[in-house]
């Protein structure tokens, strides 16, 4: 550069205008997820949920995880299935297939594989030697929690199935649920069906953003949460052995100190408390999901009562205050609307279907987000190594461990007087 052209930059800058701007870029470690790219390769090195239990039927499904198109299907066995779709004999799409007992049978010719792909019949060949060393490609499935599990990577890194701290010491009435949301948790409304229509780490960072609670969800227009939550609260950001927490101190006007904590899992995992003053107990656990570079689908397990199970609405205190665009659905909201009632999904969305890294201004408010991206960009670029990212390996057991949750503390000694103390 010259000098010249220094001086033209400087004077730009100074006056703030738009003109002449860098050409913005996206950080591409993070949010690209095919096969082959840094971030893709690591969330394959995981078990990932990829649909409820439910989902799985003698009906095929098409499923979209990390950019790859596949086929669900559960045979008469009960064995789930999750195929590439394109039949290897001459590529017709297995979606068209039919579920047998035992696999799911090409409309076209007749092949029929197992759920692990295995070819069982060619009924148009005499051989039957022919089929024994064909095998449509597969991935294996766990079925657990009401949720099905995929692992994705190279087979020789394939990790144990985790245990999750949410499933220990359940009382007597408690048991584990599984959802899906299609949404972030406040946007679009839990009741209205919506597509998480942009890149996956638009929701990731927001996690460990405790900041935009007080002002999207409260200050912009109005309380969406419970009051308390809009008390800008004290933050400290703490990494963990395999992610990163955000410890949220608010004093309350009637003398105890609430305390939220939220946490990330690497390589997409998150444990987010309720948002309710009633709720004062252990954070449930969500995965972000990637379906591909710009659309993505949480799935959760939570703890819930057997007796007394919620009911309805995710976010109950919503369904009194949902603004302007009450009762519609949220597909046929208006500009107007949305600019009355801003939500999760205005905000992300606002950041574009790929967010432009290059042109953000971190500040120590983003700490949370930054040390999430940079312990996940360290991670990918371990298995770019050829390293196993932590938690994952061949064989290797995972505990996933639970930090967050709500509490109630003494304002004079810190200790924890209601609610869940984790060992944080
Ligand atoms: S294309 Fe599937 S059996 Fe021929
Ligand atoms: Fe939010």
């Amino acid at each position: 550069m010259s000098v010249s052209e220094g001086v033209k930059n400087f004077e730009r800058d100074k006056q703030g205008r738009a003109y002449g701007r860098p050409v913005a870029t996206s950080d591409e470690e993070l949010v690209r997820v095919g096969p082959g790219t840094q971030g893709g390769e690591l969330l394959r090195r995981y078990w990932q949920p990829f649909a409820l239990s439910g989902d799985a039927t003698s009906q095929p499904k098409r499923v979209r995880i990390l950019s790859e198109d596949l086929v669900l299907f559960r045979d008469g066995a009960g064995q789930v299935g999750l195929l590439y779709p394109r039949c290897m004999h001459r590529g017709t799409d297995l979606i068209y297939g039919k579920v047998e007992q035992q696999g799911i049978r090409c409309c076209y010719h007749g092949w029929l594989f197992g759920a692990e792909g295995h070819c069982l019949e060619i009924p148009t060949e005499k051989n039957e030697t022919l089929r024994d060393n064909i095998r449509q490609p597969w991935y294996p499935v766990v079925e657990e929690f009401g949720l099905l599990f995929t692992y994705m990577g190279p087979p020789d890194r394939e990790p144990q199935f985790p245990t999750f701290s949410i499933a220990e010491d359940l009382g007597p009435n408690e048991r584990i649920t599984a959802y899906r949301s299609e949404s972030g948790p406040n946007g679009p409304h839990p009741k209205i069906a919506a597509r998480s229509d942009y890149n996956w780490w638009q929701m990731y960072d927001n996690w460990m953003d405790p900041f935009h609670v007080c002002v999207l969800h409260f200050s912009i227009n109005g309380p969406q949460f419970s009051p308390n939550l809009g008390i800008l609260p004290e933050v400290k950001f703490e990494q963990t052995g395999d992610g990163v927490i955000s410890i949220q101190k608010r004093q309350l006007p009637d003398g105890p100190v609430q305390q939220r904590i939220s946490q990330v899992i690497m390589p997409n995992m998150n444990c987010t408390a309720g948002v309710t003053d009633e709720d004062l107990g252990r954070a449930g656990i969500s995965w972000t999901l990637p379906l591909d570079d710009t659309n993505y689908v949480l799935f959760g397990l939570a703890r819930i009562n057997k007796e007394n199970p919620p009911s309805g609405s995710a976010i109950p205190m919503l369904e009194d205050h949902w603004g302007p665009a009450h009762g519609k659905p949220f597909s046929e909201w208006s500009l107007q609307d949305h600019q009355q009632w801003q939500t999760d999904y205005v905000a992300q969305k606002g950041q574009g279907d790929i967010s432009l890294h290059s042109e953000e201004h971190l500040m120590a408010g983003d700490k949370g987000t930054a040390l999430s991206r940079r312990l996940f960009r360290k991670l990918a670029e371990s298995v770019a190594k050829g390293e196993d990212p932590v938690g994952a390996g061949a064989n290797k057991a995972r505990r996933v461990e639970i930090l967050a949750g709500n509490s109630l503390l003494d304002p004079e000694t810190g200790e924890c007087i209601a609610g869940y103390a984790s060992r944080v």
